[in-house]
């Protein structure tokens, strides 16, 4: 079978236009295969109904090409209507969903019903929301391998994994996740961790990047001033910084296109060391 990137050709970089009138690519982590995740994304947690179709659909317009889901947010319909009527081809945005593991004994039908949601026949990336029990670690990463090989997800990973876990799997399979989706945020930093998942070719996705934050702190504050931007900007820009894919999620319009515009200015090592030790 032809493998789905070839099949369906790579996404091209979603861009966007800056305050400064120039045009800015949002960086992409190279998951292989030619697979190319956008380092920043959507998230939709707690997000639902007509809602969660007007916030994805505004996030698709400001220039959001990689949008964050779950079986368990009850809202991939919705987002799915929404991506049908952004108008967008579909090989150009990148979708992440999960399978919650109480849904381990029936793998294939919950994918196919994320897929009918979606209104799609694949999706970007397939995530293990988190861990089964220990006796199902390896069997649940075996049916994600398996739907993989049928095309039905490009990329498969875990989320809330620790790198015992992910050791794990790899030892059972020889397959690495491709991402392990992770709490993330300056007061979480683990320059260990970050290293841990580096070795092993895992990419790692941070979630809760603003709810993680106290975004009163006094250095995000200095920091944010120098720049013209908001704390929120700033912790978002560390995340690209220190190579860690971010989905900061807001049902705001205002705030959804703040939350991407993270491209007219860079933090120093400096203020990255600094917010490593917030
Ligand atoms: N794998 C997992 O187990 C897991 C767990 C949690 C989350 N996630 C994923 O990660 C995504 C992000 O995490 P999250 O939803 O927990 O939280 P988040 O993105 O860290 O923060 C969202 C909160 O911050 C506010 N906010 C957004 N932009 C802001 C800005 N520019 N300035 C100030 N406040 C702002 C939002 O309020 P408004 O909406 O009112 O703007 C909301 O209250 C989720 O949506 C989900 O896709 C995954």
């Amino acid at each position: 079978m032809a493998h789905p990137d070839r099949a369906r050709g790579r996404a091209a970089p979603a861009r966007h236009h800056c305050d400064n009138g120039g045009m800015t690519e949002i960086p992409e982590v190279d998951l292989g295969n030619g697979i190319a995740m956008p380092m920043v994304g959507f998230g939709t947690w707690q997000i639902r109904g007509e809602l969660a179709y007007e916030a994805t659909r505004h996030a698709l317009q400001a220039g959001y090409r990689h949008i964050d889901t779950a079986t368990m947010y009850r809202n991939e319909d919705q987002v799915g209507r929404a991506l049908a009527d952004s108008g967008l081809d579909r090989a150009d945005v990148f979708v992440t969903t999960k399978l919650q593991p109480g849904n381990a004994g029936r793998v294939q039908a919950t994918m196919a019903e994320s897929l009918k949601a979606l209104r799609t026949d694949y999706v970007d990336l397939w995530l293990v929301h988190w861990p089964p029990r220990a006796r199902n670690l390896v069997p649940l990463w075996r049916d994600f391998l398996a739907v993989r090989g049928q095309g039905l997800a490009r990329a498969v990973g875990v989320s809330n994994y620790s790198v015992r876990q992910i050791d794990e799997l790899i030892a059972a399979t020889g397959q690495k996740p491709a991402v392990n989706q992770i709490p993330w945020s300056p007061s979480r930093y683990d320059a260990g961790l970050l290293a841990a998942h580096a070795e092993r070719g895992v990419a790692v996705e941070g979630y809760s990047p603003l709810n993680g934050t106290r975004l009163r702190d006094h250095t995000l504050a200095e920091i944010a001033a120098k720049y013209g931007v908001t704390p929120a900007q700033v912790v978002l820009r560390w995340h690209l910084e220190i190579g860690v894919i971010v989905i900061p999620k807001s049902v705001r319009p205002e705030r959804i296109e703040q939350n991407l515009d993270l491209f007219t200015f860079s933090l120093t090592p400096e203020e990255v060391t600094r917010l490593n030790h917030l």
